[in-house]
This record gives structure tokens, C-alpha cells and sequence, in this order.
């Protein structure tokens, strides 16, 4: 008896040191547009956890709850073991170090090199790296990650839609985050250079061990990466599972997200 209360407080204590990400009863309404209206979810370590939603159905304000930019009207957000809702700015800014984003269309600086892009969170987050004097060995890590190593000395105007978005992605990379959120990392892409960006997040995500929370309607993106997805319909995780068991569902509000 003794025996099996310790294992089950064990595992409980195993599963809370695993979660990377956890939502629990997220709510929040713009005037009478109730976006979210209890939304639950966790994310584990290591998990490529995809979250599809329609457009408009609250995806980028659920990622903005997450990361501190929104703040919720009710509702838990924890991210890496910190309540977001306690965090005063400095410890908010040192938690986002270890928070890698894509945001919808990551913008680069115009203005500034392929190099000067990469540098510039260098900068921003220097406590997390101390004092590296020679940066240039992690910009290059960084662009060899997405191919892209050549274009170092190049302005962002040089470069194509899809290659503007994989150097959005090794910026995210230069700062070793702990957990990258994408939210819509392949909108406005063609199919192929989609699948090229979805080859490149599952190959940092074997090299680096990092969890992923990838925000999506593209049903492509979310059949090769997920390992668990959650579908957020009316403000709700309205369900879960893996891509086989979401895309053979019976229930027809699940069905219509992956009718062609
Ligand atoms: N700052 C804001 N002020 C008012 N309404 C907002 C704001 N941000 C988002 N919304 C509304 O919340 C809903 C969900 O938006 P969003 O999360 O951006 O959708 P998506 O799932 O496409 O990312 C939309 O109806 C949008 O108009
Ligand atoms: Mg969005």
C-alpha cells in the first residue's frame, strides 16, 4: 500500500519535471468576442506538440498569453517551471532567452546584414552568454543549421521569401533556446519551400532536443511534424490526439479540418 502511494507521487513528480509548457483554463475575450474560453494544454520535453486552429480562432493570442505579450483574463500559463502572470519584467526578459520564436512573417531587420540580424539578440540576451567576444563561430553555426551559410554579408532584400524565413530561424537558434514556438512558420510559403522549413524544424529538433509548440491550419505541416495536436475550436482544446487518431475522427467539427 505504502509502496504504491510513493510510485504514484513519483510519477506525478517525473511527469511535472518533464513539462516544458502548461495552459490550464486560459481565458480571453476581446469586448464580447470570447476567443478563449478555457483552453488546456501541455507541452512535454522533447514533444512536438501541434496546435491547429481556423483563422481567427485565437492561436497568436493563445502564443501572446504564453510568452507574456497578452495578459490573460483568467486562467494558468507556465512556462520552463515559471508562472508568467508573477514574472516582473527583468525575470519575464530571461525567461524569453530560453524561448525561441517564430512569429507569423518573423521579420528581419532590413536595414542590417544577414550577420547583424543573428547578432542582434546576441546583444539583447547577453547575461545568457556571457561575454562572447568573437561571434562569428555562433552566427555561422547558426546559418549552417538552415543551409545558409553564404549569405552571411547579404541584405534581406538579397534574399527570397523562404530564405528570409529560414534566417528568422537560425536567429531563433543562436540564443540555444530550451523550447521554440512557431506560430504559422509556413503561412504564405509555397509547398515547396514549406516542406523545406518543416524538414529543417524536425532536423533542429532531433539535433538540439528542444520542444516545439507549432501553431498551424496547415494540415501538411502538422501530418510531418506533430507527435500529439490539439484542436482549438470555440475557445477550447475541442480535441487531441495523434494525426492518424484527429484525421480519421467521425465527429464533423474535427472532420472539416482536414477536408481538402
Ligand atoms: N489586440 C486585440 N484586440 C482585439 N481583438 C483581438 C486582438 N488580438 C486578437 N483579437 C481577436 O481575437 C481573435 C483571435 O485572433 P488570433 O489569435 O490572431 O487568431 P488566429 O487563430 O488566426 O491566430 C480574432 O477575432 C481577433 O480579431
Ligand atoms: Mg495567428
Amino acid at each position: 500500500m505504502a509502496t504504491k502511494e510513493k510510485t504514484i507521487r513519483e510519477d506525478t513528480m517525473a511527469e511535472e519535471k518533464d513539462v516544458v509548457i502548461k495552459i490550464r483554463d486560459l481565458r480571453k475575450s476581446f469586448g464580447e468576442n470570447h476567443v478563449l474560453n478555457g483552453f488546456n494544454m501541455t507541452l512535454h520535453k522533447g514533444e512536438n506538440l501541434v496546435v491547429m486552429g481556423k483563422s481567427g480562432s485565437g492561436k497568436s493570442v493563445m502564443i501572446k498569453c504564453l510568452v507574456g505579450l497578452m495578459t490573460p483574463d483568467s486562467g494558468y500559463v507556465e512556462v520552463l517551471g515559471k508562472e508568467i502572470n508573477t514574472l516582473n519584467q527583468q525575470h519575464l526578459d530571461e525567461l524569453r532567452s530560453d524561448i525561441g520564436f517564430l512569429f507569423q512573417g518573423s521579420a528581419l531587420y532590413d536595414s542590417m546584414t544577414v550577420r547583424e540580424n543573428l547578432e542582434f539578440p546576441m546583444r539583447r540576451h547577453k547575461e545568457k552568454l556571457g561575454v562572447v567576444s568573437d561571434t562569428m563561430p555562433l552566427v555561422l553555426e547558426a546559418l549552417e543549421n538552415v543551409g545558409l551559410a553564404h549569405t552571411m554579408e547579404l541584405m534581406p532584400a538579397e534574399l527570397s521569401g523562404g530564405m528570409k524565413r529560414r534566417v528568422a530561424l537560425a536567429r531563433t537558434l543562436i540564443l540555444k533556446p530550451k523550447v521554440i514556438l512557431y506560430d504559422e512558420p509556413t503561412s504564405g510559403l509555397d509547398p515547396i519551400t514549406s516542406k523545406e522549413i518543416i524538414e529543417l524544424m524536425r532536423s533542429i529538433q532531433q539535433k538540439y532536443g528542444t520542444s516545439s509548440l507549432i501553431i498551424t491550419h496547415d494540415v501538411d505541416c502538422a501530418r510531418v511534424i506533430s507527435e500529439k495536436m490539439i484542436l482549438l475550436v470555440d475557445g477550447i482544446n475541442y480535441a487531441e490526439g495523434s494525426f492518424v487518431d484527429l484525421s480519421t475522427s467521425k465527429d464533423p467539427k474535427v472532420e472539416a479540418f482536414f477536408k481538402k
